[in-house]
């Protein structure tokens, strides 16, 4: 008998419909959905909680509660990010341990712990926390293909995360490229090896070969698979439940499922599908094997795409694809999932548009520094050099990230405290969401966030903004093809028929994107105003050399500064980058703000 793991609640739609299903749009299905008799229902944990508060103003811990309350027979699971919990960067012990608490008392009972690199030192206090408050651990290794992501390489770290009190494991293959002998092998590995736990696959259909591969895991004695109601799979999201079901029927690996309830469970969601039909997006739908040539998942791709449309260097997509490449391989080939795709995309961007490392991030730099946890493989002496310079040894760390971060919860309890008297903290959770998301959190819990729409507003009118990003997905689509086969001379329609709003995904995590018609881009809801004001060109300007928010200025003016002191940093697709003083000498005017959109070649400060 196989099992299956139902993720129509929180991967489906995050790799279908942007995150977006509303709770109101889940709850009435809850009780047939808990009828099927599933391994665990996936409702919770990835993109949902940042979704949630940021573009639905739904409180995460609420829908959990609900959904535990409507869902009382079926194991309710989350996707957890090890040290980062629901976000993207490392936090320390104190607030992941609470995390997972807060989780497991707010009805969460299986637990997905994964780490981007399948550093197990980062997975170890979730893990601990979870079996504390009474929870299952499901533990993942990410899958990727290189030299040193062998089959052996899997099995060991398998038999490594058994031993450190996994309930359960998961081949987690987030770009959908694993093939079948592949799993086979891995699987077989891990049997023969005398694993006892239960071993889950999850996969997503971009390769094209996953039905195969599923079967090749049957086959091999897989325990559980990952699949999505009908009515929301296939394309980048995972194979259909009923399809499996019935594929397994009357063999040794049925699973028991009672497949006209499940057509039932279509049906609503085919109608859920219907409604959100803005977010439908043509590329989601289609299988795309050139992951199996390139190993770049095609999440990354996009992102990549328009990495290069914000940096005004659209001849340069081939070019940057063997960067990639390369750039993956010199950085000791991390598997490409948040963040280290981010890492691996822009540094590769950086090395084409600016010559190889010239242009580091801060992001390539803690990397290499092992502040995301030890690489797969060694970085080559010559690359730390290139990217921490000549004592690069002094500034590696060899120890688990988090220790370097001191507890946070009671410092950041009090400062949420002491905004307005505490007026923001209904529940301990609100704390919660501050910490893990300080600025989106704090605006979510004033009770300012405004939801992008509601579940009686859908479908939305054809001539709403938000239908735009059809419009923007077949653009996007034409752009691509484009940019490999045409040079810009040859290029078709003026500006105006090209949209300025843009909704790109990083790894389906959704940005929103302004394009303003003098070719900047802007951050959605950002002003304007403030970019027009600035000058073009000033004696001893330092400019912004990508396109960004402006995180921090870290001097003010008359300040002295040395060349190469860091003036301000800039952040971009969740990367962070330092803007340097090209010139000893004083700064003798600042044109951006904390918070300020500059595009690529905006005047930053004067310094003389
Ligand atoms: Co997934």
């Amino acid at each position: 008998m196989v099992q299956l793991h139902e993720q129509i609640l929180r991967d489906a739609h995050q790799s279908m419909l942007a995150t977006r299903m509303r709770t109101e749009d889940m709850l009435p299905i809850a009780d047939k959905l808990d009828e099927v008799g599933y391994f665990s229902l996936e409702v919770w944990g990835g993109a949902t909680f940042d979704v949630c508060i940021r573009y639905l103003n739904e409180d995460p811990w609420v829908r959990l509660n609900k959904l535990k309350e409507a869902i009382p027979n079926t194991p309710l699971q989350m996707l957890e990010r090890a040290m980062n919990a629901v976000a993207y960067w490392n936090f320390p012990d104190d607030v992941v341990t609470k995390f997972c608490q807060m989780s497991k008392k707010n009805g969460c009972d299986v637990f997905r712990i994964f780490d981007a690199l399948n550093d197990l030192r980062n997975m170890k206090t979730p893990m601990k926390a979870v079996k504390e408050a009474g929870g299952h651990v499901q533990a993942c290794m990410s899958y990727t293909i290189s030299p040193v992501h062998t089959v052996d390489y899997f099995v060991e770290n398998f038999i490594k995360l058994e031993k450190m009190g996994a309930d359960s494991l998961c081949i987690k293959d987030m770009a959908g490229m694993i093939s079948p002998s592949r799993v086979y092998d891995i699987v077989r590995g891990c049997k023969d090896a005398g694993i006892k736990l239960e071993i889950d696959l999850h996969s997503h259909c971009t390769s094209g070969m996953t039905g195969m591969a599923y079967q090749r895991a049957a086959e091999a004695g897989i325990d559980i698979l990952d699949t999505d109601i009908s009515a929301i799979s296939g394309g980048t999201a995972a194979l259909p439940t009923e399809s499996v079901v019935a594929a397994f029927k009357d063999t040794e690996w049925d699973t028991g499922y009672d497949l006209k309830l499940l057509i039932e469970i279509r049906k609503y969601f085919l109608e859920v599908w219907d409604k959100y039909r803005h977010l439908h997006r043509f590329n989601a739908l289609k299988v795309d094997p050139s992951v199996t040539v390139h190993q770049i998942p095609g999440g990354m791709l996009s992102n990549l795409i328009f990495q290069l449309e914000e940096q005004g260097a659209h001849d340069k997509y081939r070019a940057i694809l063997d960067e990639t490449a390369r750039v993956r391989e010199e950085l000791g080939y991390p598997p490409l999932v948040t963040p280290s795709s981010q890492v691996v995309g822009v540094q590769a961007v950086m090395n084409v548009l600016h010559g190889r490392y010239k242009v580091v991030t801060k992001e390539t730099k803690d990397y290499c520094r092992g502040m995301y946890g030890k690489p797969p493989a060694p970085i080559k002496p010559e690359i730390m050099k290139k990217v921490l310079g000549p004592k690069w040894k002094d500034e590696v760390i060899d120890c688990r990230p988090s220790d370097l971060i001191k507890p946070m919860w009671d410092e950041k309890k009090k400062e949420l405290q002491e905004i307005d008297g505490g007026a923001y903290i209904k529940k301990e959770e609100d704390i919660m969401t501050y910490i893990l998301f300080p600025q989106v959190g704090l605006k979510f819990l004033k009770g300012l966030a405004k939801p992008e729409f509601t579940s009686k507003q859908l479908p939305l009118p054809i001539d709403h903004d938000l239908m735009r990003g059809m419009v923007k997905q077949s653009f996007t689509e034409h752009k691509a093809i484009w940019l490999e086969t045409e040079s810009p001379e040859n290029r078709s329609g003026g500006p105006a028929q090209i949209p300025t709003e843009f909704e790109v995904e990083v790894d389906g995590e959704p940005f929103e994107v302004k394009v303003n018609p003098t070719g900047g881009f802007l951050v959605a809801g950002a002003s304007s105003a403030a970019v027009q004001e600035k000058p073009k060109d000033v004696e001893g300007g330092i400019k912004s050399n990508m396109q960004g928010t402006i995180l921090s200025v870290k001097v003010k003016k008359g300040d002295k500064v040395k060349k190469g002191d860091a003036v301000a940093t800039i952040e971009a697709m969740k990367m962070e980058q330092e803007i340097k003083s090209e010139t000893d000498g004083e700064v003798k005017d600042i044109f951006i703000k904390e918070g300020d959109s500059v595009a690529s070649g905006d005047l930053i400060m004067q310094i003389l």
